[in-house]
This record gives C-alpha cells, sequence and structure tokens, in this order.
C-alpha cells in the first residue's frame, strides 16, 4: 500500500500539509550542489551515527520545524562547539538554509528532509542529544486541526528517550492556548522532565535564541512570546 493507496482513515495524523512551493533558481542549485554536503538521506530504520556524520563526538542540537532556517544557522555560527542536526518537510526552507550553511560556511549543521516524529522514533538513539528546540510549531488553532499539534504526551516520550540525562527540551510559541497545553503536557511529565523555571512556569526567553520568521509575525501581531525550558532528568 503506497501513501496515496491507504484509506484515509488508516494514514497517520501529521503535523504538517506539505505545500511543495516553488523552489527559487537559487534553491534548485542548492539541493543539487549542496545536499551531498550538508544533507542527510536518512532511511527510515536506521539509526543515523551522529558522530560519523559531523566527524566528531561534539554535544549534538536538533531542531524540529526550523522554517527558513535562519535563526538555526546564526546559532550555529554562535556556538561552533556543537553540532547542530536541522529537520523540516518544506522543500524551499531546506533550500534557503543550504544556501546560508553556504554562505556562512557553517561545517558544524547537518539537515533532513523528513518528518521528524519519524525521525525520532526511528532515526535516533537513546540518550544521544544535548538539546532539542521546537521553535513556533504550527498552532494548528481550530479545534478540529487541534490532533495535528505536534507537540503531544508521545512526542514528549521520544524527546525523553532521545535526550540525555540533563539535557534540555526548548520550546517556544507565540499562541498562548498551545503555550498553556505544552505547559500542561510537560508538567504531566515531571518523571522525566524538570521545568526550569519552577512548577508552572514560563522560561524568560534565553539571549541565545535568535528572533524566528515565524516569532517576528507574531510579534507585529501583538502576540505574547512564550518559552519553556524543561531539563531531561
Ligand atoms: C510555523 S513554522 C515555524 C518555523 C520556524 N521554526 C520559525 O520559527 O520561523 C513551523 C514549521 O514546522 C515544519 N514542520 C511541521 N511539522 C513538522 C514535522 N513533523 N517534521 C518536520 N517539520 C515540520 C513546517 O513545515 C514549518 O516550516
Amino acid at each position: 500500500m503506497t501513501a496515496e493507496t491507504t484509506p484515509k482513515f488508516l494514514r497517520p495524523i501529521r503535523s504538517f500539509v506539505l505545500r511543495e512551493g516553488r523552489l527559487t533558481s537559487a534553491q534548485e542549485r542548492a539541493f543539487q550542489d549542496l545536499w551531498p554536503l550538508y544533507g542527510v538521506e536518512w532511511t527510515p530504520d536506521t539509526a543515523i551515527d551522529l558522530a560519523g556524520l559531523f566527524g566528531d563526538a561534539h554535544p549534538v542540537v536538533l531542531e524540529i520545524g526550523f522554517g527558513n532556517g535562519d535563526s538555526l544557522a546564526e546559532m550555529a555560527e554562535q556556538d561552533p562547539q556543537s553540532n547542530w542536526l536541522g529537520i523540516e518537510v518544506h522543500r524551499p526552507g531546506v533550500g534557503h538554509l543550504l544556501l546560508e550553511i553556504e554562505r556562512r560556511g557553517l561545517t558544524n549543521l547537518r539537515l533532513i528532509r523528513h518528518d521528524a516524529v519519524e525521525v525520532l522514533t526511528r532515526g535516533i538513539a537513546p540518550g544521544s542529544l544535548d538539546r532539542v528546540q521546537l521553535f513556533f510549531p504550527d498552532p494548528w488553532p481550530k479545534r478540529r486541526h487541534h490532533k495535528r499539534r505536534i507537540l503531544t504526551p508521545e512526542l514528549i516520550g521520544l524527546l525523553a528517550r532521545a535526550l540525555r540525562s540533563g539535557g534540555v527540551f526548548h520550546a517556544a510559541t507565540d499562541w498562548e492556548p498551545y503555550a498553556e497545553q505544552m505547559l500542561e503536557i510537560l508538567e504531566a511529565s515531571s518523571t522525566t522532565f524538570e521545568n526550569l523555571a519552577g512548577p508552572g512556569s514560563f522560561s524568560p526567553r534565553p539571549a541565545s535564541r535568535p528572533l524566528t520568521r515565524f516569532e517576528q509575525r507574531g510579534e507585529r501581531l501583538g502576540h505574547r512570546v512564550r518559552d519553556l525550558m524543561f531539563r531531561r532528568r
């Protein structure tokens, strides 16, 4: 059965709807020339050899849904002692970040174009990540779409498995009801995650997090931004 022939009720609920979007000619070139250098051809069911991928054993930070990747490139440039792995499904965003990796001459950033939930389920060895970032995930504001929100108790279970003890999960959102829901889900996992801001509180925005594209949009709309930082016990 292929994705097209699988009955709708059997298809997994995903946190994204794939809009292919047009690639610019620079992004087309990036997929041809830069993807072989910085892209990871991940085959489901194989654990990614992180040390082999980066050529050293530096701590690994994973970002879920980096969008156009400008803020991820900035963070990777600011912290060359860490290895950075970005996951995004949207092709133009991946193309944009490939060009940014080349422009900044980054050697510590690699990209996967796939559903991050699947990569976390089958591609990341237990305890192998130092940090996971989830910045401004799609809020799916309509009630009938809430089931598409990526932050679920299942995702927290996957993160608990992937993060090393002492590793940090950092989320940010400008959608207040989603922020409250994230806090509730994470607080319910207090046996595995400790709230760095103290029980029931949001974290102050860390200076290390650059403004993302979606955050700027949220700010223009007058939305309040919430950060959540939880440490793996
Ligand atoms: C609202 S945008 C935010 C992008 C970026 N973090 C920012 O703040 O500008 C959410 C992004 O997550 C991506 N995304 C959603 N679900 C995903 C998944 N399961 N795996 C990988 N990427 C995903 C979408 O394609 C989209 O680019």
